[in-house]
């Protein structure tokens, strides 16, 4: 099994379902027999709030780790899934993203951060947040591999050109093993020809590269992040887990350990 593979679930376009693959992937894996660290790097702490961590009760998080160094293992939370552990993210971190300006090494603080924990972990997923600043330039620095989220949409593939060439920059400059790992299609609604059109422009665009499970639109997944659990936990019946469930198991297929 390869240990401490991190990586980076990144797509600058908003809401296309990276915290909820972030979180759901996570707990599959995790359920799985994986153990797996979740670095929720979006100052909304939607995965943070999405795996029953209570913004209240957080005394120390990812802000504390890039701005002041604090050890990772002083600030990781435990999940209600067994191996899941979090590092949970506050508003504060929208702070962070200016105070790193100004600093040593800026774009690796992530990097040597999670250095500290890696080898405690089968995967480490980073959430990244809805833009390219420098938040998501740490998670790519720190991270082997790029998972990237499309919704089923129009203008699905926009943007996308984007974030592939900023993929460049980085390994070009910062991290010159960073590969994309992956496409996931998300929020598919087979009732309507637009979604299965992207699906097959993404496939034809990305390939292989793009996972054979495609992630259905269902309610049950928008519900679960409100009740602080992941869609196993939630309704494991359910479109979505059994999606999810796939999902972990294609990632670990692809990672070579199922
Ligand atoms: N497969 C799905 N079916 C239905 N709703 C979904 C699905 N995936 C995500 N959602 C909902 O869509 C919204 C956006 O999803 P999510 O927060 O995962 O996206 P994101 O890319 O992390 O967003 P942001 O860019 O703001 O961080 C959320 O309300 C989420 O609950
Ligand atoms: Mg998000």
């Amino acid at each position: 099994m390869s240990q401490g593979n991190i990586v980076a679930i990144a797509n600058q376009k908003g809401g296309v379902g990276k915290s909820t693959t972030a979180i759901n992937l996570g707990a599959g894996l995790a359920l799985q027999g994986e153990t797996i660290l979740i670095v929720d790097l979006d100052p909304q702490g939607n995965t943070t709030s999405g795996l029953g961590i209570d913004r209240e009760s957080i005394e120390m998080s990812m802000y504390d780790i890039l701005v002041d160094g604090a050890p990772v293992s002083d600030v990781l939370e435990p999940t209600s899934v067994r191996d899941l552990h979090v590092i949970p993210a506050t508003i504060e971190l929208a702070g962070a993203e200016i105070e790193l300006v100004s600093m040593l090494s800026r774009e690796q603080r992530l990097k040597k951060s999670l250095g500290e924990v890696e080898e405690e972990y089968d995967h480490i997923l980073i959430d990244c947040p809805p833009s390219l600043g420098l938040l998501t330039i740490n998670g790519l620095s720190a991270a082997d591999e790029v998972l990237i989220p499309i919704q089923c949409e129009y203008y699905a593939l926009e943007g996308v050109s984007q974030l592939t060439r900023n993929i460049e920059l980085v390994q070009n400059s910062l991290n010159p093993q960073l590969t994309i790992e992956g496409v996931v299609l998300t929020m598919f609604d087979g009732r309507t020809t637009l979604s299965s059109d992207v699906v097959a422009q993404v496939r034809d665009h990305f390939g292989e590269t793009a996972y054979k499970t495609v992630i259905p639109r269902t309610v049950r997944l928008s519900e679960a992040p409100s009740y602080g659990e992941p869609i196993e936990a939630y309704d494991p019946m359910s479109r979505g887990a059994i999606a999810y469930r796939e999902l972990a198991r294609e990632f670990r297929r692809r990672h070579g350990s199922a």
